[in-house]
């Protein structure tokens, strides 16, 4: 076999081998997501919490007749939001970032605005996909 045929086929064998890589990798990452979990959050729960309800991995917030669910996971390295009453802001206890109830980034190290979930409203609620 001649140097130029030799190339060739090693270039093209580290092309399929690439491609047949990226097939593999590409199918396990889906395989090692879970779907998202559906967790319930009832009217009375948000009303109750006087509109804005933290939960263990999300925050709901009622916006007149409408919700804004975010993740509870800081945009930064993930510390669990808390909310400031004094401010009215939604804040990083880790590193101060603070963001405003429309999940938009105020300020500190976030520099990224909040998560947003997906949710469906039911008859007597939010169903929320939390990741
Ligand atoms: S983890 Fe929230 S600001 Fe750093």
């Amino acid at each position: 076999m001649n140097s130029k045929k030799r190339k060739f086929l090693s270039f093209f064998s580290l092309g399929v081998l690439g491609f047949l890589t990226y097939g593999v990798f590409k199918n396990l990452s889906s395989l090692s997501s879970p779907p998202p979990k559906k967790v319930m959050v009832l009217f009375e729960e948000i009303e109750k919490a006087k509109d804005i309800l933290f939960k263990e991995n999300f925050i709901v917030i009622k916006t007149g007749t409408n919700f804004k669910v975010f993740s509870r996971k800081c945009p930064h390295l993930g510390c669990l939001l808390s909310y400031s009453l004094e401010e009215g802001l939604i804040v990083c206890p880790c590193h101060q970032s603070k963001f405003n109830l429309y999940g938009k980034f105020l300020s500190g190290p976030a520099k990224k605005d909040l998560t947003t979930l997906n949710y469906r409203l039911t008859y007597q609620g939010l169903e929320v996909e939390v990741f």
